[in-house]
């Protein structure tokens, strides 16, 4: 496995490889969730391409950026024992050479709801560093999380919209054993509010089952979650029904709805947590 740090190399290493190119963004601190993805790049064959890279651009000023966990060498010992062939962590002075006053701003019917409106700027600095590795790795593949699904539906218009030559590709939420999907900020949980933690995964799954058995009031389903969450010691920040195909609220009145997915966020003990089912009806 080769461990790359400037676009000059990576373009060298790049072109000794094989096609097909997948490549898996990160940020590093890596788990099972990130590593199912490079599994999943892995079997497409071809060359599989980790970047690892914590973006300042997609933080807010009173975000975790200066804390958010930096692990290199464990990272890449997973990524060695996975049969990735080449990770690019560059530093920022790399990536970001001179300021970078271009972005990418996403289309504001996706990206100013849900994630977008308690993280305003979010998606634009998702957008712009994932654009920007994209260029650098020119891979066919590209494969996200739905752990992330408004993120996953941002970047896959993006790359429609800008007719980028590359598949996105979506890979499933791995969750530990008592349901709480993996994610990186689990580790700010203490341990009473990682015992918790697995309540989110479960309201939402019983909003799943309430829209299954014939609820349609999507703004008292809302309701109901953010109480209930709110009395068992969270702050919750949405829990909402939305359609798959652009994440807009389905229907109040039609015989049979569109497919949908069930998203929430919501801060316990310090940490914020997100999460996501899609069902059927
Ligand atoms: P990061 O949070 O490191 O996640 C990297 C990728 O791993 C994302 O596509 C995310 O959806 C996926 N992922 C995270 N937890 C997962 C889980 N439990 N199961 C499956 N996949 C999971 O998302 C980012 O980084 C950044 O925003 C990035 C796209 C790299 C741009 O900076």
């Amino acid at each position: 496995m080769q461990v790359i740090h400037t676009l000059v190399e990576l373009r060298q290493a790049l072109a000794a490889r094989p096609l097909p190119r997948t490549v898996v963004p990160t940020m590093g601190n890596l788990h099972d969730g990130h590593l199912s993805l490079i599994r999943q790049a892995k079997a497409l064959g071809g060359t599989t391409v980790a970047t690892i890279f914590v973006n300042r651009l997609q933080f807010l000023p009173h975000e975790d950026f200066d804390t958010y966990p930096r692990t290199l060498e464990d990272d890449c010992a997973k990524l060695r024992a996975e049969g990735c062939d080449i990770v690019f962590a560059p530093s920022e002075a790399d990536l970001y050479p001179e300021p970078q006053t271009f972005r990418v701003q996403p289309d504001p019917a996706i990206a100013d709801m849900l994630e977008g409106l308690f993280r305003p700027g979010f998606f634009t600095g998702v957008c712009t560093v994932v654009m920007k590795l994209l260029q650098c790795v020119s891979p066919t593949h590209a494969i996200f999380g739905q752990k992330d699904y408004q993120q996953l539906a941002v970047i896959r218009r993006m790359a429609q919209q800008f007719a980028m030559p590359v598949a996105i590709l979506a890979g499933h939420t791995q969750r530990a054993e008592d349901g709480l999907a993996l994610s990186s900020r689990n580790q700010y949980l203490d341990s009473q509010a990682r015992q918790q933690a697995t309540q989110l995964a479960q309201v939402l799954q019983q909003i799943a089952g309430k829209v299954q058995a014939g609820a349609r009031d999507w703004n008292l389903l809302e309701q109901d979650a953010i109480a209930q969450l709110s009395k068992a010691g969270w702050e919750p920040d949405y829990l909402t029904v939305r359609q798959r195909s652009d994440l807009q609220l389905p229907p109040t009145r039609a015989n049979v709805l569109p497919p949908l997915v069930v998203l929430g966020a919501a801060r316990i003990g310090g940490a914020r947590l997100i999460d996501n089912f899609e069902f059927d009806t």
